[in-house]
Formats: structure tokens, C-alpha cells, sequence
């Protein structure tokens, strides 16, 4: 039911302007005109205004600002990243779902979505703030046939996506600060959080969950300190609609993962210094209980910092807390 709801509207989006007869899309789709009458119906409820003219047939006026699994899937131009996508009102936290799917063998690509989390949770056991329509909180369920020390590459990789996938829809400059958040202006606006499930040498799954601020605003911060999170809105004072917001970083995710499963990391590594929050610059490195001044130099094949010490040593830091 779900993919032939997905197949209707993929014809339909590929002729925009056109209408599309009750007949085409029967013999396309195999099914009755009165199922695809149905389908229709099921479509408006999800905010799908679609105009239905006799002897002539459907076309699709305007598409949904709701989200929920169809409106997400619905011109997502992706082959298999959201190729299933569950979507849930509120949850405790999209990543404790997308664990529970990984365990009982849910497909590579699949996208769990929430309106709300309200266990939502960061990096080091931070809570993650999840208001109601405020952002988008999604996780992926990974499945790549690489070594489990590769894993942190797939971080690197989606902040580019992501980085690519915000310049892509604003002419703002967005920046990488390693290993996972997305900043814009000096202020966090996104954070990737990678768990991995592994045995020894293979990895079983990778939940890859992400957090993008867009709708909040400066108030709902409650800001105080200068190290305070933005959003989209506040950024470029308007409000966003979340659904082509998440295709366009499911899009670009894909992309680059197709990337790097043929090219390799190093790719991914040159577009991600490219985009790196102050390379070059110094910072303080809190690493087995020591301070220390260094000025960070990039990252490594696996991803890892390099910062050079004031002796001019490079030191390769896998955890580590930078104070920038
Ligand atoms: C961080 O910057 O510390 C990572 C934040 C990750 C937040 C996302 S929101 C969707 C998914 N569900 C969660 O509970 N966390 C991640």
C-alpha cells in the first residue's frame, strides 16, 4: 500500500504541470481507477492538494508542509536512504527506535523521523532539545560493509552532507567544528550522533542520528552564554518547511556515501577540512586528565584530529574535549 502510494506520487511529481489520467496510472501502477481514486484521498489527508478533473485526470497542486512517512518519501529523489521511513509524532528518542529496528534486522537506509523527542540525547549523555515542529530529529539505520574503526568516518561524512545540504537551500557559510557539530555564525545549529552495534571485525548496524535547530526562536534558547545554539529561522529570519529540508540531507547523505563507498575517505577528508570550523588556529586539547595548547592541524585517514603540540609533535586524537 505504502509503495504504491510512494509510485503514484513519484508519477504524478514527474509531471508537474501535466494531468496524469485515471487510465495511465492504472495500467502503470496495476490497480483498479477506484483504488487509485482512493489512494487520492488517502494523499489529501496527508496535505496533498490535488485537483481531479474528468477525461483529463490528477495532478498534484500543492504539497504537504505535515510530515509524516509518505510527505517524506514524496519526491525524495534517493535510491535506497528513506527507501523506508518511520515517522512518529512524539518519542522518547528517534535513536532508541532505530536501535530496536537495527536489532531485528531493519533494511540499510531506513529513516526514523519524530515531530518530538522528549528523551532526546546528544553526544557525552547531553539532552538534546526537541521541541514540538521546532527541528529535525531523524536517525538513520546504517548497514556499510566497512571495518568497525571506519565508523567515525561516516560522521565526517554526513556533516559535509549536511554542511552541503544548508548551503545548498541558504547563501549562508556553514562550518564543521570536529567531530560532529554544524556551526553557522560561531553558534551550534546541528550535531550528528553515531552509535555503532559490532563484533569484532563487522559491523551489524550504525544508527546515525541527527539534530538540525530550524524553527526555534532566539528565546526558546533561553540564550545567556556565547556558546549558545541557533537555528535556521534565526539565521535567516524565516521560518522553514522540515520536509524538503530532510530530503535534501537525505539526498546529499546518499551521494556522498555512493562517493565513498567508490573513492574512499580521502574525498570526504578534503571536503570536510574545506569546511572545517577554525583549522589552523589554536586550541585547548583535554585528553587523559592534561590541558594542553596546540593549533589544530586537520584530520587523519580515520578521521581522528591531528593537533600540533608547541614542540611542533602532531598528536592524533580520537576523544579528546577541544576548547575552541
Ligand atoms: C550532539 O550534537 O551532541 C548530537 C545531537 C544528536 C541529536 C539527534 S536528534 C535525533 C536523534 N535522536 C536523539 O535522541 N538524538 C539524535
Amino acid at each position: 500500500m505504502e509503495s504504491t502510494r510512494r509510485k503514484l506520487i513519484d508519477l504524478l511529481s514527474r509531471y508537474p504541470d501535466e494531468f496524469v489520467s485515471g487510465q495511465v496510472l492504472s495500467e502503470q501502477l496495476n490497480i483498479t481507477r477506484s483504488a487509485i481514486w482512493k489512494h487520492m484521498k488517502e494523499l489529501e489527508k496527508d496535505g496533498y492538494v490535488i485537483q481531479s478533473v474528468p477525461r483529463k485526470g490528477y495532478r498534484i497542486l500543492k504539497n504537504p508542509d505535515k510530515l509524516s512517512a509518505n510527505t517524506i518519501q514524496w519526491g525524495l529523489s534517493t535510491n535506497w536512504l528513506g527507501s523506508r521511513v518511520i515517522f512518529e509524532k512524539t518519542t522518547d528518542s528517534t535513536q532508541v527506535i532505530a536501535h530496536h529496528l537495527g536489532r531485528e534486522g531493519a533494511q540499510h537506509g531506513t529513516v526514523v523521523v519524530a515531530d518530538e523527542q522528549v528523551k532526546g540525547r546528544g553526544r557525552l549523555n547531553r539532552t538534546w532539545y526537541s521541541k514540538k515542529g521546532d527541528g529535525i530529529w531523524m536517525s538513520l539505520i546504517l548497514r556499510p560493509e566497512v571495518e568497525p574503526q571506519q565508523a567515525p568516518q561516516l560522521t565526517l561524512l554526513s556533516a559535509v552532507a549536511i554542511v552541503e545540504a544548508l548551503e545548498e537551500i541558504t547563501d549562508l557559510a556553514f562550518y564543521i567544528k570536529w567531530p560532529n557539530d554544524i556551526y553557522v555564525h560561531d553558534h551550534k545549529i546541528a550535531g550528528i550522533l553515531t552509535e555503532m552495534q559490532a563484533e569484532q571485525d563487522q559491523i551489524n548496524y550504525i544508527v546515525q542520528g541527527i539534530g538540525l535547530n530550524v524553527n526555534q526562536n532566539r528565546e526558546d534558547f533561553n540564550m545567556i552564554s556565547d556558546n549558545e545554539p541557533t537555528s535556521l529561522k534565526i539565521e535567516t529570519g524565516m521560518a522553514w518547511n522540515r520536509r524538503p529540508l530532510i530530503q535534501v540531507i537525505l539526498q546529499q547523505i546518499e551521494r556522498l556515501y555512493e562517493r565513498y563507498l567508490k573513492e574512499g575517505f580521502l574525498p570526504i577528508k578534503t571536503m570536510w577540512e574545506e569546511r572545517a570550523y577554525r583549522l589552523g588556529q589554536p586550541i585547548m586539547v583535554s585528553s587523559k586528565n592534561q590541558n594542553w595548547q596546540g593549533i589544530f592541524k586537520g584530520i587523519d585517514q580515520d578521521g581522528a584530529l591531528i593537533v600540533t603540540d608547541q614542540k611542533g609533535r602532531d598528536h592524533v586524537l580520537y576523544s579528546a574535549e577541544i576548547n575552541w
